[in-house]
């Protein structure tokens, strides 16, 4: 597991995004693992700079989400389908055939598996050390699935994204599981603020995986990059 320290968020995400996109240069049908939430936001945003300036092409890619509120409509500006295509997506010409989200009674690990699996896998981390919506419990082999969102998770996204309005955070979303994060052949988690310090400690302190801080699985991933900004407080 490799950890690199950036004094912002901005640096450390134009280098995660020059890592995506020197694996898409070398592997134009890159398969793709994404993340929603506010901590993957700059990093796209550099992504679409790119292709602006440098016309990169994202024809050929393959995107899995890791997960989507359950029982939202993918029209709804909350929903992690209206984040992609708003934020990435449409500015990169990525078409939605090209994209996958796990979705009621689809066997997610199978579409996966027919694109030959997933090269690269970009991850977030909850404040309560999750990654994708594995909340703490979760198992290590544990498969895409539809999961109950914790009650840190509930009050962090409320007032993150609904204004403070807890009623309104969907209680259910579906979650790629860890094992599929584990099975990507790289990964690079993102952490950028204060509030991710404990997780971050855990995670990378951590001898063995540790169901209470589910990132924790990421320890016996051979290919992990680390990236956080200085706000996060470690020591390395
Ligand atoms: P954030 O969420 O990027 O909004 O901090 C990360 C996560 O909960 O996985």
């Amino acid at each position: 597991m490799k950890v690199l320290k950036f004094e912002n968020k901005k640096e450390a995400s134009v280098y995660a995004a020059n890592m995506v996109l020197e694996r898409l240069r070398a592997k134009p049908d890159l398969r793709l693992g994404l993340a929603t939430g506010s901590t993957p936001i700059y990093m796209y945003e550099f992504l679409v700079e790119d292709y602006k300036e440098n016309k990169t092409s994202w024809a050929k890619v393959i995107t899995f989400n890791l997960d989507e509120y359950k029982d939202m409509d993918w029209s709804n500006p909350m929903s992690y389908h209206y984040f992609m295509k708003e934020r990435l997506f449409k500015p990169l010409g990525i078409r939605e055939e090209q994209t996958h989200f796990p979705n009621k009674g689809t066997m997610f690990e199978s579409v996966i598996d027919s694109f030959g699996g997933i090269d690269l896998q970009i991850l977030g981390i909850g404040v309560n050390g999750h990654i994708g919506f594995n909340e703490p419990g979760s198992s290590e082999f544990s498969l895409t699935r539809t999961v109950a969102l914790d009650e840190s998770t509930i009050e962090v996204n409320a007032n993150k994204f609904f204004d403070g309005k807890i009623k309104k955070v969907p209680r259910e979303a579906y979650s790629m599981g860890l094992r599929t994060i584990m099975d990507a052949r790289e990964i690079i988690l993102l952490a950028f603020g204060e509030d991710k310090t404990y997780a971050i400690k855990k995670l990378i302190t951590a001898k063995k995986f540790n169901p209470d801080i589910p990132a924790t699985v990421l320890i016996n991933h051979p290919n992990v990059t680390i990236i956080i900004d200085s706000e996060v407080d470690v020591d390395l």
